[in-house]
């Protein structure tokens, strides 16, 4: 991280009646910040044309990030892991955002920030010779399940596409290799189901697309401890499960266990602690999640919490 003062900061007195409809979204492209449709990146950059890039999806929540400080840990240690660096820093990142969010006047949003490989030097396929690239964006709060599909109850599905091996994409390093997540997607659909969970090379499950999953049994709470990225909802979800009284394992969970749990319940900054009801067709539990919907009443308190939420 460079985190010279030459960068130019995005202005705050962007005017938003310049723009329409900037609650659809913003962009945050090439140091300006633009409306989400004029959000464009250069076709040449590595980020779209490999795949070669991190992300952190942070959210606001009635005008308060959550958990800020959590997802910028994880995006500045998987841009380091990359080998990527930026000329923003740490807290002019957390401006940004800010900033982005504010041009949106959006009170609920998902607020993705990005770098890219970038767009390598002319002739050249040496990833050294790219400059990394920062971008984010803020659109409307969005949902894995929203909150009528979780009354209504929400439909996993066990796919037998394997997630792609850690051994080959750390998924600590959040990532967008989301080939087998949205094949699994796929299968799930065919099935009638709403969601995919993948497994290991093994039979254990691992995650789906954009969440972790839990199952809890008795008072027993367990979650994936490899091939998973460890998602801040997660965290969360581990800490609020001790502060009720249940035991938490972070070690492989078989695909069979979901199906003898008393709950499953997924996690993910898009929705929270999102209750599952059915996994393969089969009703899991007594169908009424208690820990699960307790876990979510406290998940929803804590954005209330001065140490874990900031005002934008
Ligand atoms: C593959 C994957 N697993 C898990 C998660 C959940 O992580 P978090 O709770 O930090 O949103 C995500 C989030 O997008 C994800 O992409």
């Amino acid at each position: 991280m460079s985190g010279e003062a030459t960068v130019t900061m995005p202005n705050s007195d962007y005017n938003p009646a310049v723009h329409a409809n900037l609650s659809n979204g913003v962009g945050f492209i090439e140091g300006e910040i633009v409306p989400i449709s004029e959000a464009k990146i250069p076709i040449l950059d590595w980020g779209f044309l490999h795949s070669d890039a991190t992300y952190d999806v942070v959210h606001v929540w009635n005008n308060r990030f959550f958990r800020i400080e959590d997802h910028l840990d994880r995006f500045m240690n998987s841009m380091e892991k990359l080998n990527m660096a930026i000329d923003f820093d740490r807290g002019q990142i957390r401006e940004i955002l800010a900033r982005c969010v504010k041009a949106s006047g959006l009170k609920d949003a998902y607020v993705e920030m990005i770098c890219t490989r970038g767009v390598p030097a002319a002739n050249s396929r040496d990833p050294r010779r790219c400059k990394n690239r920062f971008y984010a964006f803020v659109v409307p709060f969005s949902w894995v399940a929203t909150r009528q599909d979780q009354d209504r109850g929400v439909r996993l599905h066990i796919s037998s596409v394997q997630r792609i091996a850690p051994q080959s994409v750390d998924p600590t390093i959040k990532n967008y290799h989301w080939l087998d997540l949205v094949r699994g997607q796929y299968d799930a659909y065919a099935e009638g189901a709403d969601l995919a969970v993948l497994s290991d090379m093994h039979g254990n499950v691992v995650e789906g697309a954009g969440f972790n999953i839990f199952a809890v049994t008795g008072k027993t709470v367990v979650t994936p401890s490899k091939g998973v990225l460890k998602g801040i909802t997660r965290k969360t979800a581990m800490e609020l499960s001790e502060q009720i009284g249940l035991e938490v394992h972070e070690r492989d969970v078989p695909a069979a266990e979901l199906l003898s749990a008393d709950e499953v319940f997924i996690t993910s900054t898009a929705g929270g602690i999102m209750p599952i009801k059915f996994v393969n067709e089969q009703l899991i539990g007594n169908g009424l999640a208690e820990n699960t919907v307790r876990l979510r009443e406290l998940y929803w308190e804590a954005h209330q919490d001065p140490v874990l939420s900031q005002p934008v």
